[in-house]
């Protein structure tokens, strides 16, 4: 059997194809409101947008991978393989395992920001790709 670091390793291959079965522990509401939480204010949508557009003194941004606006396939910056979209109206299993979300947030903060991101930036984050639905892509 594969062991769950193989299939990891194999996900990080196959972004768009089928993923190994994910813990669903979590949602983006429920994400949401625990980095609100822990930043002790409420994520803000607009701030949010601006954090995600924007490079912090590096070669990227967020949307650099992931989209502006996030609710379409995004393409890696540098491997050019597709990311399913962050917003979770356009995609079901965005922000549903806390590992993953954890994971990639550590990851990808590092990279755009050359260190983690703070609670707030979370928040603010959940905030903006939470608001995009069906109707208002
Ligand atoms: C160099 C490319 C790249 C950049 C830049 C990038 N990401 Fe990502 N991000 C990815 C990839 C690849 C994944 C994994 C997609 C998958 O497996 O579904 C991902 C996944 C995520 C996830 C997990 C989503 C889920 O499915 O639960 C979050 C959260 C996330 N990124 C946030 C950010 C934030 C915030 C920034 C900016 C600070 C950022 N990313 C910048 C490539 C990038």
């Amino acid at each position: 059997m594969t062991t769950v670091r193989t299939l990891a390793l194999a996900a990080l291959c196959l972004w768009a194809a089928a993923s190994p079965s994910h813990a669903a522990d979590t949602t983006a509401a429920q994400q949401l409101a625990h980095w609100s939480a822990q930043a002790g204010s409420p994520g803000n949508a607009d701030k949010g947008k601006v954090f995600f557009t924007t490079r912090h003194g590096g070669e990227w941004s967020c949307a650099s991978c992931h989209g502006t606006p996030p609710t379409a396939q995004g393409k890696h910056a540098s491997t050019g393989k597709s990311i399913a979209p962050l917003a979770p109206a356009f995609n079901p299993k965005a922000f549903t395992d806390t590992a993953k979300v954890d994971k990639w947030f550590r990851r990808n903060c590092n990279d755009v920001l050359s260190r983690e991101c703070t609670a707030m930036e979370k928040a603010d984050v959940l905030a903006y790709v939470s608001a995009f639905n069906a109707l208002k892509p």
